[in-house]
């Protein structure tokens, strides 16, 4: 029964991680190399030219990060399984490492035995090289499909027994469009290379995202038809999207800002995908893309259509929109966070692409819920505090933004469910830990936890305790 002010019960908070951004020891018992290892250790490739060798030695200090989110009280944690220690050359006639299953059946255990939740994702960016070099990674559609689906069998039947929540791949639009498209990801593709005569960008970040649409619903349907009978868990795709705003309150401007949710917030291969939820594309995204835009088969179709059991939001921020500009990867809208009186829509994070605005937050779930009626699994959110790479840690963990950030969101969790009648089952914020924040290196700090990477000393942030105390105020009292 809902409690006024409470959220539901059973909701699921804790805090989120992936792989490469905290484990480190990228060589330790068998671990095949990741196409993020040779990308962050080529010069010129992270802000402070380090790589993720090192991170925050999560590997070793699995640990210590397990007891510090039992001294937190989380419900859950959410984290993702390294595909290259699991399978070190990738594809589905290569060998398994079984210590790489071990360590995170361990993990596993270690979790439940704390009374944590295993949250699970299966992708977070970290593609085996040896399938970059066979095939060019998420371009060799055949292949990289059947791999990727029995890379996720293998975890299914590892892990299964005692994970009930997976996630299928981390923000596809990254690897699709950072990673092929603008060429700042690993594998460092860039599309402005494959220009055609009339200045279009290439097809490759557009045919990325196709495959990874089907990858996951492939992983979908193994999962759906082996394992979800015994196994009983929720898997879905997890997508990056952001609220939009028109910059003004002229018409193109008010066309701008939903040609944003339409496109580079919206669908296909962005942000929202509507071809998994309601098996169609935009309309907006071919008028942009024309015959670039690839397409699936009618049995390809009945394969992704309704392939997530929920909605699964990474969401940060808020976009003022503006029509024009001529970059498609953002289907040809301009963003800003100056208002026309020159006034910012919120305090400023350490990334560029990063203010503070809760009220977009709320939208953004409100208009999730109106288009895809699914629950909502908010599975990352958070924000990074100006300068604080340059402070003494004293002064770092006094985190008053990313405190005032949490202080909007969470409220405006509450209300999307309490007033406006959103299902919401999760939220995790990012990160449990400051790590290795790809191109940014170690330069941008999203954790509620400070880490001091000469030690590897965690310290706790205010940020933490805030959203410890409020969870632990507005969780249900059954
Ligand atoms: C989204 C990604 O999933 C995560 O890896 C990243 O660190 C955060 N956003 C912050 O940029």
């Amino acid at each position: 029964m809902a409690v006024p002010n409470k959220l539901p019960k059973d909701f699921i908070w804790g805090f989120a991680t992936a792989a490469f951004q905290i484990e480190g020891s990228t060589n330790a018992d068998g671990r095949g190399p990741s196409i993020w290892d040779e990308f962050s250790r080529t010069p010129g490739k992270t802000l402070d030219g380090k790589s993720g060798d090192y991170a925050t030695e999560s590997y070793k200090l699995w640990k210590e990060d397990i007891a510090l989110l039992a001294a937190y009280g989380v419900r859950s944690y959410r984290f993702s399984l390294s595909w290259s220690r699991i399978i070190p050359l990738g594809g589905r006639n290569d060998p398994v490492n079984l210590k790489g299953i071990e360590f995170y059946s361990k993990f596993i255990d270690e979790l439940l035995a704390h009374g944590i939740t295993p949250f699970v994702t299966l992708y977070h960016w970290d593609l085996p090289q040896g399938l970059q070099d066979r095939y060019n990674g998420w371009l060799g559609k055949d292949e990289i499909v059947k791999d990727y689906a029995n890379y996720a069998k293998v975890c299914f039947e590892a892990f299964g027994d005692r994970v009930k929540h997976w996630l299928t791949i981390n923000e596809p639009w990254c690897c699709a469009i950072l990673g092929h498209g603008r060429g700042v990801f690993a594998p460092g593709r860039s599309s402005d290379r494959n220009r055609s005569a009339e200045g279009d960008s290439s097809t490759e970040p557009w045919l990325v995202g196709h495959h990874i649409i089907l990858a996951h619903a492939h992983a979908v349907k193994v999962y759906r038809e082996e394992f979800k009978p015994t196994q009983k868990g929720q898997i879905g795709i997890t997508l990056n999207g952001d609220w939009a705003l028109p910059y003004d309150n002229t018409p193109e401007n008010i066309d701008a800002a939903q040609h944003a949710l339409d496109f580079a917030i919206g669908d296909y291969p962005f942000k929202l995908f509507d071809p998994v939820y309601l098996g169609f594309y935009p309309p907006y995204m071919r008028e942009v893309l024309g015959n670039r835009m690839p397409d699936f088969t009618e049995d390809e179709w009945r394969v992704v259509k309704g392939s997530s059991d929920f909605y699964g939001m990474n969401t940060y921020t808020t976009n003022l929109c503006r029509a024009g500009g001529d970059d498609e990867f953002q289907g040809n809208v301009e963003y800003t966070f100056t208002r026309p009186d020159g006034s910012q829509l919120g305090t400023q994070a350490h990334c560029a692409w990063l203010q503070d605005y809760p009220d977009g937050f709320r939208q953004l779930l409100n208009y999730i819920w109106k288009r895809y009626k699914l629950p909502i699994y908010v599975t990352e959110n958070g924000f990074a505090v100006k300068g604080e790479t340059d402070i003494p840690i004293e002064e770092a963990v006094k985190d008053f933004d990313r405190i005032h950030y949490f202080q909007g969101t969470t409220k405006a969790l509450l209300d999307a469910i309490n007033h406006d009648g959103v299902d919401i089952r999760s939220y995790f914020p990012w990160s449990l830990l400051d790590n290795f924040e790809w191109a940014d290196g170690y330069t941008t700090r999203f954790g509620v936890t400070y880490v001091d990477y000469e030690t590897q000393t965690r310290y706790p942030k205010d940020s933490a305790r805030f959203l410890v105390k409020w969870f632990n105020e507005h969780e249900h009292p059954e």
